[in-house]
């Protein structure tokens, strides 16, 4: 699954990881900076947050209310209607070619 991550900078990191492994691996696996994921993809520490681009979102899924992940994403920095956690992303075939972007800062 290819998926590219945009720095706050403009800067493009694009990598390939196997599909059933999550954003936040392909971020760190493939050294991207900005990614921390802290908390090893365990929903705990909302430093894996990403904005998922507006033409992915639909297939991406937006956060479900009430949930861990959106609770955890109420107290990031800057959380839009594309903020994800991408520990929460699972990578398959139907989101080959996924554009993220990465905040400024996790918090
Ligand atoms: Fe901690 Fe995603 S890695 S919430």
């Amino acid at each position: 699954v290819k998926v590219t991550f945009v720095a706050h900078d403009g800067r493009r990191f694009p990598v390939e990881i196997a599909s059933g492994m999550t954003a936040r691996e392909a971020a760190l696996f493939n050294d991207v900076p900005g990614i921390d994921g802290d908390c090893g993809g365990q929903c705990a520490c909302a430093t894996c947050h990403v904005h998922v681009d507006p033409t992915w979102i639909d297939r991406v899924g937006c956060l479900s209310d009430g949930s861990m992940e959106a609770d955890l994403l109420q107290f990031a920095e800057g959380t839009t209607e594309e903020s994800r956690l991408a520990c929460q992303i699972t990578l398959d075939d139907r989101l080959d070619g996924l554009l993220l972007h990465v905040p400024e800062q996790q918090y």
